[in-house]
C-alpha cells in the first residue's frame, strides 16, 4: 500500500504527501508545531535532571512516527549543534507513559554529550532513529550476569525495569562499574529492586576508590555468582571493558553478548597505506591501514552515511567488491569478494574497491 492510500495516515497528510516532498512539509508544519512531521521520528526535551556527577537524564517525548523499542535497544539521536547536525547513539528505558529517558554521561571535549548535559533548552527538537541493536533478552533467558561499566549502566538499566515488570523470573546479578562513587546512577532505583526481588542483586565496584586492583572485570572473583556456566552474559561500556569481558567469558557461559560504547582502537602492527577505489563516484584514494575506513574517507571528504560509529546499527554497511579488511574489534580478516563491510569497524588490509 502506498501512503496516499494508506488510512492508518490522517487525510490531510496524505493530501500533503500527494503534493509535497515530505521536506518540504516538514519544514513548514514544525513552523506550526515542533514535532508535526511526514515521517521523521522526531523527540522534544521534556526535562533534565542530574543522574549523578557527571551524567543526566533527559526525558524526551517522541512523535508517533516513533515505533517503540525492545529494553536493549539504542537509538541514534540527531542535534543540531552551531548549525551542524551531529548525531550519536544512546540506550534508552521505555517509560510507561510512552516518553524515553535517556542517561548521557559528560565526556570531557565530548561535543554532544556536553551540549545535552548543559546546553540543550527544554522544548528542543532532535531527530531520532528507530531503534537498533541485539543486546535484548529472548523471552525465557534464563540466569543473567550484567557488567557495565559507566555509560554501559544505560541498558541494563532498561533490561532491569523489563525483568521487574514480569516479576524477575531468573537470578539476575549485575556487576557496575565506575571510577568513583559520585558517579554511579540509579541507585535508589536498583537498590529498590534488589530488595524487593531476591533473585536480583547488584555490587558496585569503584575502580578509583579504596583497594581496587582486584576488582578489574580481567581479575574480579566470579565465584559468589552461582552456576556462572549456565549463565546469559551481557557486558556493555568502552571498549577496552568489552574487550576484558569478552576475554574472560566469552566460550565459559551459556550466551555471551556485548556492546561497546566508545571507539574501537587502531590496529596495532599494520601500518602503511592502501589503495582504494569508490567504485560509483570514480574515486581513487589513499587510506591508512590501521584507521576505520569510515575515518579515513572522512578525512578525505567522503562523507557515507553513518549512525553509531561502533558497529551496532548498519547505517555504514557498504558493498566490498573486493580486497581484505580487517574487523577493528575482533581482528578478524575478511576478503569474501561482493559481501558487506561496516565501514565505522572496518580497516582495510589490502587494496579495496567499495561501492561508494
Ligand atoms: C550503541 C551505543 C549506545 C550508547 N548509549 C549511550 C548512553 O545511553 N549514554 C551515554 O552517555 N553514552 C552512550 N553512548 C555513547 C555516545 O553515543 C557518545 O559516544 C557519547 O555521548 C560521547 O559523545 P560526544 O559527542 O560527547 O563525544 P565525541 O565528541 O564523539 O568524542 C570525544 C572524545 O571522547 C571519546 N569518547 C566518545 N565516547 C566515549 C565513551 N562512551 N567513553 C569514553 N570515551 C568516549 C572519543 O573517542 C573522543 O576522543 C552509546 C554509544 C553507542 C555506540
Ligand atoms: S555507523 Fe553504525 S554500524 Fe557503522
Amino acid at each position: 500500500m502506498n501512503a496516499i492510500s494508506d488510512p492508518r495516515i490522517p487525510w490531510p497528510a496524505r493530501l500533503a504527501k500527494w503534493l509535497v516532498s515530505p521536506a518540504l512539509f516538514d519544514f513548514w508544519s514544525t513552523q506550526l508545531h515542533p514535532l508535526w512531521s511526514l515521517e521523521q521520528p522526531l523527540a522534544r526535551l521534556i526535562t533534565r535532571s542530574q543522574a549523578s556527577r557527571d551524567a543526566v537524564t533527559l526525558i524526551l517525548k517522541p512523535n508517533r512516527h516513533w515505533h517503540g523499542m525492545r529494553a536493549g535497544q539504542h537509538v541514534n539521536l540527531g542535534v543540531e549543534i552551531q548549525g551542524r547536525r551531529l548525531v550519536r547513539s544512546y540506550s534508552p528505558t521505555l517509560l510507561d507513559d510512552g516518553h524515553l529517558a535517556i542517561t548521557v554521561k559528560v565526556i570531557e571535549g565530548g561535543g554532544v554529550s556536553s551540549y545535552l548535559a548543559r546546553e540543550a533548552r527544554v522544548g528542543e527538537i532532535f531527530t531520532l532513529t528507530q531503534a537498533f541493536g541485539e543486546m535484548v533478552l529472548p523471552d525465557h533467558p534464563g540466569d543473567i550476569l550484567l557488567l557495565a561499566a559507566g555509560s554501559g549502566i544505560t541498558p541494563m538499566r532498561a533490561l532491569l525495569r523489563s525483568l521487574a515488570v514480569r516479576g524477575m523470573p531468573h537470578n539476575v546479578d549485575l556487576l557496575y562499574w565506575v571510577r568513583h562513587r559520585d558517579q554511579l546512577c540509579f541507585v535508589d532505583e536498583l537498590d529498590a529492586l534488589a530488595a524487593t526481588h531476591p533473585g536480583f542483586r547488584v555490587r558496585y565496584l569503584l575502580t578509583r576508590e579504596g583497594d581496587a586492583p582486584d576488582s578489574r572485570v580481567d581479575t574480579i572473583s566470579l565465584e559468589a555468582i552461582a552456576s556462572l556456566a549456565q549463565r546469559r552474559v551481557l557486558a556493555c561500556g568502552p571498549s577496552g571493558f568489552v574487550q576484558a569481558a569478552r576475554t574472560r567469558l566469552a566460550g565459559q557461559v551459556a550466551h555471551f553478548d556485548a556492546e561497546a560504547f566508545s571507539k574501537p582502537t587502531s590496529t596495532e602492527g599494520d601500518s602503511g597505506d592502501v589503495e582504494v577505489q569508490l567504485a560509483a563516484s570514480g574515486r581513487t584514494l589513499r587510506l591508512a591501514r590501521g584507521q576505520s575506513l569510515l575515518e579515513g574517507l572522512e578525512a578525505q571528504g567522503v562523507h557515507p552515511a553513518y549512525g553509531c560509529r561502533m558497529g551496532i546499527c548498519n547505517t555504514c554497511a557498504c558493498g566490498r567488491q573486493s580486497g581484505r579488511t580487517r574487523h577493528l574489534l575482533t581482528g578478524e580478516l575478511s576478503s569474501e569478494p561482493s559481501s558487506q563491510v561496516r565501514l565505522c569497524i572496518s580497516a582495510p588490509s589490502t587494496d579495496l574497491i567499495l561501492d561508494l
